[in-house]
C-alpha cells in the first residue's frame, strides 16, 4: 500500500514510525513532515491546511490511504475530498469533525444520547452570558465554541474571571470566531484521563487508555500546553472502566452521529473526567491525542495499517487489535519559553545517545535538519518515549534518554507519570 500521513508533529512521527514497520507498505510519505520524520517516510512540502494540494498529490502519486494527523484540515474537508477523489482517508468528515470543531454540537448531541457531562449552556449574546454568570455563581467552565489550538478554556474560579474570559471570547474576540458563540459549563473534578477508540461510522474497536500532562510546570503548576507527557495504560481506567466508557460515552457517541447523518469515521478521543460515580465526558477529539498517540503506538503489537485501513473501509467488525503487555512513557522537550514565546533555530545535539537507552524512541515534533545540524523549529521539539514492563521503569528510561540530549535552550517536566507510580506531584518549579 502506497501511503501519506498528513502532519508534522510527535503525533504523525509515531504514526510513520509504526506504519513503516508495516509488510503492508510500498511507500511512505508523510506531509510536511519534520526533520526525525525524513528517516521513516519521504516528505512533501505541501501544508496540513492546503486541501486541493493534498487532494491533487494523493491523486496523482495513487496513494491507497491517507492519514491525517491534525483537526484543523479534518474540520475543513479533507477527508469529504478525498473520498470525492476516490482517495481512501483515515479521518472524519468535516460534519462529524463538527464533534471537535464545536464545543456546542459536542455538549447537544451527549444531551441527546444520555451521555454523562458537565450541564452546559450555548450563548451567542455576549449579555446573556455575562448575566447567566451573574446570577449562577463560580466555579465554572467557559469555553470558546470552535478551535481555539487548545486555549479557548478557562477554569473560572470566582465570578470575575469568568466574567473576563466572556469579554476575552465574545466582545474582544480573542480567538476570532472560534468565540463568537460560547459554551458555559459545571466544574467537574475528578481524575482526568483520555480514552481512544477507532470508528468506522458503525462500528466502535476500543484502544486503550492515557494520561497526559497539561500543565507546564512540575507538579501541574503553571499555563496548560498541549501536553508535556504522557504515559499509558492509565491506572484509573481499569476493564471495568473500559467497558463503561464504552457502554455510556463511545457506543452511544457513534449512533447518535450515524442517526444525525454524519457518521464517524477515524478515531474518536473522549477526553474524561472520572470519579467515583464513574467517567463523565469533558470533551471529544476526532484525532489521535498529541503526545498520547506516541505512547500508544509504542505499546501497539498489531500492525496499524490493516487496521487502519478497516477502520476507513467500514470493515473494523473484521479486525483485532493486540497490545504488548509492557508500559510507555513519553516526556516532551519544548523550547524555553513555550507556551508563551520561544525562540526557534537552537541547536539539538545527542539524539543519538538518547536513541540508544534500550526500549527508548525519539519522536521529534518541531525539528529541521540543515547540513547535518538539527535545529529547534517549535515548541513542543521531542517526544523521548520510553516502553518497559512497567511504568516506573519506562519514566526511568525515558529520563536517562533526556540526560543523554544536549540542548541548553530546552526544557522538560520531571514528574511525568507521577499519578501512575503513586507520588505527590513534585513541588511547582513552573517552566524553569
Ligand atoms: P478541553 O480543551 O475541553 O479538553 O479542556 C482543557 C482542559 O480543561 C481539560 O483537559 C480539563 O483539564 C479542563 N476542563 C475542561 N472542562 C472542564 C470541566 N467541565 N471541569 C473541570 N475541568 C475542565
Ligand atoms: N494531548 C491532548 C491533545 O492532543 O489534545
Amino acid at each position: 500500500m502506497r501511503v501519506l500521513v498528513v502532519g508534522s508533529g510527535g503525533r504523525e512521527h509515531s504514526l510513520c514510525w509504526k506504519l513503516k514497520q508495516s509488510p503492508l507498505l510500498t511507500k511512505l510519505y508523510c506531509a510536511p513532515g519534520n526533520a526525525g520524520i525524513a528517516a521513516e517516510a519521504e516528505r512533501v512540502p505541501i501544508g496540513v491546511e492546503d486541501i486541493a494540494a493534498l487532494v491533487e498529490f494523493a491523486k496523482a502519486q495513487a496513494i491507497d490511504l491517507v492519514v491525517v494527523g491534525p483537526e484543523a484540515p479534518l474540520t475543513m474537508g479533507l477527508a469529504d475530498r478525498l473520498r470525492e477523489a476516490g482517495v481512501k482517508a483515515f479521518g472524519p468528515s468535516a460534519a462529524a469533525a463538527v464533534l471537535e470543531g464545536s464545543k456546542g454540537f459536542m455538549k447537544d448531541l451527549a444531551a441527546q444520547m444520555g451521555i454523562p457531562t458537565a450541564w452546559y449552556r450555548r450563548f451567542s449574546s455576549a449579555k446573556a452570558a455575562l448575566a447567566f454568570v451573574r446570577d449562577q455563581g463560580a466555579p465554572m467552565v467557559v469555553k470558546a465554541d470552535g478551535l481555539a489550538a487548545g486555549k479557548g478554556v478557562v477554569i473560572a474560579h470566582t465570578v470575575d474571571e469568568a466574567l473576563a474570559a466572556i469579554e476575552a471570547m465574545m466582545v474582544k474576540r480573542e480567538f476570532g470566531t472560534a468565540g463568537a458563540e460560547i459554551v458555559i459549563e459545571e466544574f467537574l473534578s475528578g481524575e482526568e484521563a483520555s480514552f481512544f477508540a477507532l470508528v468506522d461510522g458503525t462500528t466502535a474497536l476500543p484502544l486503550v487508555a492515557a494520561q497526559d500532562h497539561k500543565a507546564v510546570g512540575d507538579g501541574d503548576t503553571g499555563p496548560n500546553t498541549g501536553g508535556m507527557g504522557a504515559y499509558s495504560p492509565a491506572p484509573i481506567v481499569t476493564p471495568a472502566m473500559e467497558s463503561q466508557i464504552m457502554r455510556r460515552i463511545i457506543l452511544p457517541a457513534v449512533r447518535g452521529m450515524a442517526e444525525a447523518g454524519r457518521p464517524f469515521t477515524g478515531v474518536l478521543f473522549a477526553g474524561l473526567m472520572i470519579d467515583k460515580n464513574g467517567p463523565k465526558l469533558l470533551e471529544f477529539n476526532v484525532r489521535f491525542g498529541d503526545p498520547e498517540c506516541q505512547v500508544l503506538m509504542a505499546r501497539l503489537d498489531s500492525d496499524l495499517l490493516p487496521i487502519l485501513a478497516a477502520a476507513a473501509e467500514g470493515r473494523l467488525d473484521s479486525v483485532a487489535v493486540t497490545w504488548r503487555p509492557d508500559a510507555a512513557l513519553v516526556v516532551v522537550m519544548a523550547a524555553r519559553g513555550y507556551p508563551g514565546p520561544y525562540a526557534k533555530g537552537s541547536e539539538i545535539r545527542g539524539l543519538d545517545k538518547a536513541a540508544a537507552v534500550k526500549g527508548v524512541t525519539v519522536f521529534h515534533a518541531g525539528t529541521e535538519a540543515t547540513n547535518g545540524t538539527l535545529t529547534a523549529q517549535g515548541g513542543r521539539v521531542l517526544g523521548i518515549t520510553a516502553r518497559a514492563p512497567t511504568v516506573a521503569r519506562a519514566q526511568a528510561l525515558a529520563y536517562q534518554a533526556v540526560d543523554a540530549i544536549d540542548w541548553p535552550d530546552g526544557f522538560c517536566r520531571r514528574d511525568i507519570g507521577w499519578r501512575a507510580l503513586g507520588d505527590s506531584p513534585k513541588p511547582g518549579r513552573g517552566a524553569e
